[in-house]
């Protein structure tokens, strides 16, 4: 039987899953397994499933054995895919399963940032709510506005469905290709980076991390929107550059943001971010709900098994 280990926490069933075809190991320990232990392990180790390590040359030197790498997660920023491809090593991710539940939070972040929910969730806990409110706490309307989706991948449409026939918003996308079928379904507009900066209400960041995406947001790009613009960030942390968004709340040159991944995660204690009350932040829950990650973790396991077996695991990493 092929050894695996697993640092990621999964369900039962799927452990079970994984126990019927692989001898597995699994850090049972709260919290992330730490960097040397994880090198240990995986010495005499043909599989891994994971979520966030970095696949790199000091762990595969470590892992002669490795021959395949499971993620659970879409995203694989962390696999550095050249020092796989010498190693050999095949890297495996989630795509699909997780597109509905992203694309919901997204909608959810525009939401409550216009609508001020998480502000006025704490307004009102905090018993200040004492008369109708005023101006001063209205909020500002989704519906019928326009939305800049950057990077019209699956999530990316799944998106534009929502928001053009659940708030008939106005969709334009940037992406490296032409998205036809966003554009035919969904009315998708295709335009450059400038354009869209300029033209939405609301600025969607979907791409995935590459070197061609870290800092694609920055000083440059937020002088570009509206000064009514909401931002919303579920890519990845470094697809942005943090302190330019800071500055951009904190100087009125956008209305807010709604932000599920950070530059450090976990987000450190005093990133200002955290103390803007025009920013929704969530601790990168983009895929976080029980179902869609028990689906992510069975993926992530098929995938495994299948590459380890010489066979066609569904979902190879292709760059
Ligand atoms: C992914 O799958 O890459 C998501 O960011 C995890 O929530």
């Amino acid at each position: 039987m092929k050894k695996v280990f697993v640092s990621e926490r999964i369900p039962r069933f799927v452990e079970e899953y994984l126990r019927n075809h692989c001898d597995v190991e699994r850090w049972e320990e709260k919290g992330e397994i730490p960097r040397d232990l994880l090198l240990e392990k995986l010495k005499d180790k043909d599989g891994l499933l994971m979520f966030g390590e970095s696949i790199d040359e000091e762990l595969l030197q470590v892992a002669p054995k490795l021959q395949a790498v499971s993620t659970v997660s879409v995203g694989y920023d962390s696999f550095d895919i050249e020092v796989m491809r010498k190693h050999g090593i095949i890297g495996l991710h989630t795509p699909y399963v997780l597109d509905d539940t992203v694309a919901d939070l997204v909608v959810g972040l525009m939401l409550s940032v216009a609508r001020r929910i998480a502000e006025l969730d704490a307004y009102v806990k905090a018993g200040k709510w004492n008369k109708a409110v005023g101006k001063d706490l209205f909020g500002i309307d989704m519906h019928h506005k326009t939305v800049g989706i950057i990077g019209m991948g699956r999530i990316g449409e799944v998106i534009a469905k929502r928001v053009k026939y659940g708030f008939d918003m106005n969709v334009l996308y940037y992406n490296r290709s032409r998205n036809k079928e966003a554009e035919e379904k969904y009315g998708a507009a295709y335009c450059s980076l400038e354009e869209l900066l300029t033209q939405s209400d609301y600025v969607v960041l979907m791409t995935p991390l590459t070197d061609e995406t870290y800092h694609l947001i920055g000083t440059e790009q937020f002088r570009l929107m509206k000064d009514s613009a909401v931002f919303i960030n579920a890519s990845r942390g470094q697809t942005v550059d943090e302190a330019a968004l800071i500055a951009a709340l904190q100087n009125g040159e956008i209305y807010g943001a709604g932000i599920d991944t950070f530059t450090q995660e976990p987000v450190e204690k005093d990133n200002p971010l955290l103390q803007l009350k025009n920013v929704v932040t969530v601790p990168h829950i983009g895929s976080a709900t029980l179902q869609t990650r028990q689906e992510m973790a069975m993926v992530a396991a098929k995938n495994l098994v299948e590459a380890l077996s010489g066979g066609n695991p569904p979902y190879i990493v292709k760059e």
